[in-house]
């Protein structure tokens, strides 16, 4: 009997909980339940989650940054569903397919100065892809990475990941990795003076804490590294794909100066506009032929499902849809309307630090406030846990207002938006009206919302566990 795929899913609409617990991960289950994120949504679209009673959620997390055109955008859908009705001859393997082959060609022109495209099925699989090339490029080992960097969480990856909290216990990654801080050319100069570095692996806004570098560092970082022999590697894999403003966040850099000058680029995330896995390296001919170097070596580095059509129908519909949706500018729009409102508040409310942005992703800090009373709340919350104060914003958020938030990364005190970039002026209202109402509600101590947070942080340390899951991504 075929699977009746509707029906699955209206029966399903209720035991998600459940069957997550018993089969796939009961403590990630059981953390969502402490904070009350473990809610049930039935649909999507947009920048909206939908719950069984029709009640519309604004999803600031987007997945962890990857519907940029929207969530089920009806060109990248369409596609697909033309696409499995084709029956095409996918993944031959032993074959020149067509739609790999578009794909990289369309990449190549929104992405001017590389030569090839490697595809993978995830941005971890890009990075690893990334550090195989540099190596055999170059002939040398060390891999340079930043300070509170995030590249993924496969070993190599993982190797190049600045919280140690990921890497514990899980032995040595890399042989000849190191780190530098982040925005710190004085330092990278410095680890590329032995010569024995193969590349430096960054992202042009690090995710953990939105921090934004000053401007043309990664200009500079390029032309540091191809001076000691070095690759200049860029994960764009959150920034890409229109979400800054730009179709990469490094080309920023050029509005200073001359452009940023990368061996590679590794893409994914939005690329298949949310449906399928899929990730592209884009590499210079230099690097092609050190790794790709005779017919012998020609598919020395693949993997089974890469370029298989369905994901390169999705990428090839998604660059359509972030056209369509006019994504850059509205990503440029909406996230100066919500850095400039968010920025507004800061007078008002002593918690927040600091608001940066660059189109569609914005970072919110919060420090330590001025005043005693407050101050005694923060110093309590932050010994229970340095991970405890940011949830006092986001559980609210989405308790009293329906708006997803994730916390961006271990200790930052820093809350992340990286929402679809088909945000629109209602959707900034709702936000900006939620936040707002959150941070009146915490400034009030004692008050209801320390008696929340007290009581979680409390919970877990009974518990010996984090309070909360503080995202990957
Ligand atoms: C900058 C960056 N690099 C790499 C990755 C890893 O990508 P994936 O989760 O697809 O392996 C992520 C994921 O969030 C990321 O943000």
């Amino acid at each position: 009997m075929p699977l009746d795929v509707r029906r699955l899913l209206q029966d399903a609409a209720g035991p998600h909980h459940q069957l997550q617990s018993e089969h796939v991960n009961p403590r990630f289950a059981k953390s969502l339940s402490l904070i009350g994120f473990d809610r049930t949504y039935v649909r999507a679209e947009g920048a909206h989650l939908v719950d069984a009673n029709d009640q519309h959620y604004l999803d600031m997390l987007g997945g962890y940054g990857m519907f940029n055109m929207g969530r089920n955008n009806a060109t990248v859908r369409q596609a697909l569903t033309d696409f499995l009705a084709a029956e095409t001859a996918s993944l031959v393997q032993l074959g020149t397919p067509l739609l790999s082959g578009k794909l990289a060609e369309e990449l190549k022109r929104r992405i001017p100065g590389f030569d090839y495209v490697y595809f993978t099925n995830s941005g971890a699989e890009g990075v690893e892809t990334a550090i195989k090339f540099a190596r055999r490029t170059t002939g040398r080992e060390g891999i340079l990475h930043a300070s509170s960097a995030f590249h993924g969480l496969t070993t190599g990856a993982l190797a190049l990941n600045g919280a140690e909290v990921f890497r514990s216990g899980f032995g040595a990654l890399l042989p000849g990795n190191r780190k530098i801080k982040y925005s710190d050319l004085a330092a990278l100069e410095e680890a590329l003076r032995a010569k024995d570095i193969a590349a430096f692996v960054v992202e042009p806004i690090q995710g953990k804490g939105v921090a934004i570098p000053d401007a043309g560092y990664l200009r500079e970082a390029a032309h540091l590294c191809h001076k000691y022999g070095a690759l200049f590697v860029v994960d764009e894999i959150q920034t890409g794909l229109c979400r800054t403003g730009r179709f990469l966040a490094m080309e920023h850099d050029s509005e200073t100066g001359g452009n940023v000058d990368a061996d590679i680029v590794v893409i994914s995330k939005a690329l298949s506009g949310g449906y399928v896995p899929i990730g592209a390296v884009l590499h210079k001919k230099a690097v092609y032929n050190k790794v790709f170097c005779s017919l012998e070596d020609c598919v020395v580095h693949s993997s089974t499902f890469g370029q298989g059509d369905m994901a390169m129908v999705a990428g090839l519909a998604a660059l359509t849809a972030l056209d369509e949706t006019n994504a850059a500018r509205n990503a440029q729009i909406m996230g100066d309307k919500l850095g400039q409102g968010l920025l507004a508040m800061k007078e008002r409310f002593q918690f927040i630090k600091d608001v940066r942005w660059r189109g569609l992703m914005i970072g919110i800090e919060f420090g330590a406030p001025k005043s005693l009373s407050l101050r005694t709340a923060w110093t309590g919350v932050n010994a229970l846990s340095k991970d405890l104060f940011c949830q006092a914003i986001t559980i609210p958020l989405l308790a009293d207002h329906r708006v997803l938030t994730q916390v961006s990364g271990h200790h930052t005190n820093t809350i992340k938006l990286i929402p679809p970039l088909v945000l629109t002026d209602e959707d900034v209202s709702w936000f900006l009206t939620a936040f707002e109402k959150v941070m009146v509600d915490l400034h009030k101590f004692p008050g209801p919302a320390w008696e929340a947070l007290f009581r979680i942080g409390k919970n877990a340390v009974k518990r010996g566990a984090a309070p909360v899951p503080t995202a990957a991504a």
